[in-house]
């Protein structure tokens, strides 16, 4: 009951903070992070969710992206924008968690560490999924309901180096596939080396979502080093899509309070998994030893499970990648399978989110809501060449997308009392 009463007051503060000056007590920003806004997308992107036949095939064109940090390395912490977002955070609602140590093999070291009590409910410890620290949101690790698979593949976009297996391989693959819709957890460094596969994500009306710029453990990092990995993919994305997300994964799902806070006010809900194929570890570039067989057997047990009537508690949220040829390979080999026994949806479906970006315009189907009225925002094709009337289109949209998010929230508030994406 308290939990409850706490959530409907939080949530009241955030209704009345839908509007861009409004503040909120709320750890989750109420608009679009004001530390972005200098950001200007490329032109030629989807203006809306993609109602009908999505594009397939091979990419055409060159973007020539510049003004980035290097990548696979934490950018600088001192440059303008970082130190933008960094002001913008308030740090008396981040835990002081203790920055972790990970020894040269990348192993985490947990020395120290009370995992009996886990007070900063560290994934990567424990498992925790529900923060010890008050105000942080808690993460979502699965759809509710049963037989439903949320479909998720992090470290894309898979640039050339995948060769035949690069993108737009399994983009195409998801659309020939019954128009598939998936979770991407995009690594920043990834996102500016293949932004012809972003876009083209967006528009197969794919959910993008971050996965920091050079996928380190982020309990690692200092604070200043978690908002320059947040900040730079996120300007990647904005840049590349025209979207903001409102998603993101710890890589190794390495996440603490501490991590969480931050991202929660650079405008991120922690999505982790109930489910993890280990299809990284296969052979491949980047990749490990695991024997693609016993891969194969996650996936025959998980189908058996439902066939056999023990799955019955709760939907999943599964973790596969688009990592090299291996991971592709294995990702559409048991797609099909698994769509004939689960219901293949993305997260921001099964999770009732109408809107997984800023960006209003978007505005994805949830299992409340699945065929959404797409008028307001347009089809692509439709979005206008005259600024004048575009923006007047925009403005219509978000006023009347307000009440949308308002609902879908109070829905998702009820049922998961913290969670905020
Ligand atoms: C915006 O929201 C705040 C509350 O957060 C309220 O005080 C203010 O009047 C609102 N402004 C407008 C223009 O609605
Ligand atoms: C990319 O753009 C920058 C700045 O406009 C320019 O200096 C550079 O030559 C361009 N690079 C390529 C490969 O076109
Ligand atoms: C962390 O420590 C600072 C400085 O002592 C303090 O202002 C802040 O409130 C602390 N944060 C939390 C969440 O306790
Ligand atoms: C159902 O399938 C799962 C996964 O293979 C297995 O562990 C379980 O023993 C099966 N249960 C029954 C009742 O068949
Ligand atoms: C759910 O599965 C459990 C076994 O895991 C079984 O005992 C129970 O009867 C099942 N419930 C339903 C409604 O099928
Ligand atoms: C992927 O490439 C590696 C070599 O880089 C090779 O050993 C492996 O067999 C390939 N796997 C698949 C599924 O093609
Ligand atoms: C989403 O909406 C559907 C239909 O109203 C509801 O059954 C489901 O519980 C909701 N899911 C969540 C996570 O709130
Ligand atoms: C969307 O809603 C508007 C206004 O309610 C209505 O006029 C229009 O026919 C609807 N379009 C579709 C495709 O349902």
């Amino acid at each position: 009951m308290k939990l409850v009463i706490v959530s409907l007051a939080s949530l009241a503060s955030m209704v009345m903070a839908q509007n861009a000056t409004g503040t909120s007590s709320s750890m989750f920003p109420s608009a679009s992070p004001a530390w972005l806004s200098d950001v200007v997308p490329l032109q030629g992107n989807a203006q809306s969710y993609p109602t009908g036949p999505v594009p397939t095939g091979p990419f055409s064109g060159t973007i020539n992206l510049t003004g980035y940090p290097t990548t696979w390395a934490t950018p600088p912490t001192n440059s303008p924008q970082v130190q933008n977002a960094i002001n913008a955070i308030n740090w008396g609602l981040v835990p002081n968690s203790t920055v972790r140590s990970a020894s040269s093999n990348g192993n985490l070291n947990f020395g120290g560490y009370d995992s009996a009590n886990d007070p900063d409910c560290w994934w990567s410890a424990t498992t925790c999924t529900s923060p010890k620290h008050q105000g942080v949101p808690t993460d979502i690790v699965n759809c509710p309901i049963p037989g439903t698979w949320g479909l998720t593949y992090d470290d894309g976009p898979l640039t050339s180096d995948g060769g035949q297996y690069a993108e737009p391989n399994l983009y195409d693959f998801l659309a020939n596939n019954g128009n598939q819709k998936a979770d991407l957890f995009y690594i920043g460094s990834n996102v500016i080396t293949a932004p012809l596969a972003a876009q083209r994500a967006l528009a197969d009306g794919h959910t993008l979502c971050v996965h920091t710029w050079s996928h380190p453990p982020m309990t690692t990092k200092q604070n200043a080093e978690v908002v320059a990995e947040f900040y730079w993919t996120l300007h990647a994305i904005k840049e590349v899509t025209g979207v903001t997300p409102k998603c993101w994964r710890p890589p190794y799902g390495d996440v603490d309070d501490r991590v969480r806070a931050i991202a929660a006010q650079m405008g991120m809900q922690t999505i982790i998994w109930d489910e993890d194929t280990d299809d990284w570890n296969m052979p491949g570039s980047g990749g490990g030893n695991l024997p693609p067989s016993t891969v194969d057997g996650y996936f025959e047990g998980w189908i058996q499970a439902r066939q056999n009537g023990t799955d019955n508690v709760s939907g999943h949220i599964v973790l596969e990648h688009e990592l090299n040829n291996a991971t592709v390979t294995m990702a559409e080999k048991w797609l099909p399978q698994i769509q004939k026994v689960f219901r293949v949806v993305p997260v921001s479906q099964c999770h009732n989110v109408t809107h997984p970006y800023w960006e209003t315009a978007f505005t994805y189907p949830t299992d409340a809501n699945p065929n959404p009225n797409t008028t307001a925002s347009g089809t692509p094709s439709a979005s206008s060449s005259k600024p004048s009337s575009s923006s007047s289109a925009s403005t219509t949209t978000s006023a009347a997308s307000t009440l949308t998010v308002s609902s879908a929230l109070i829905v998702g508030l009820l049922a998961l009392s913290a969670t905020l994406f």
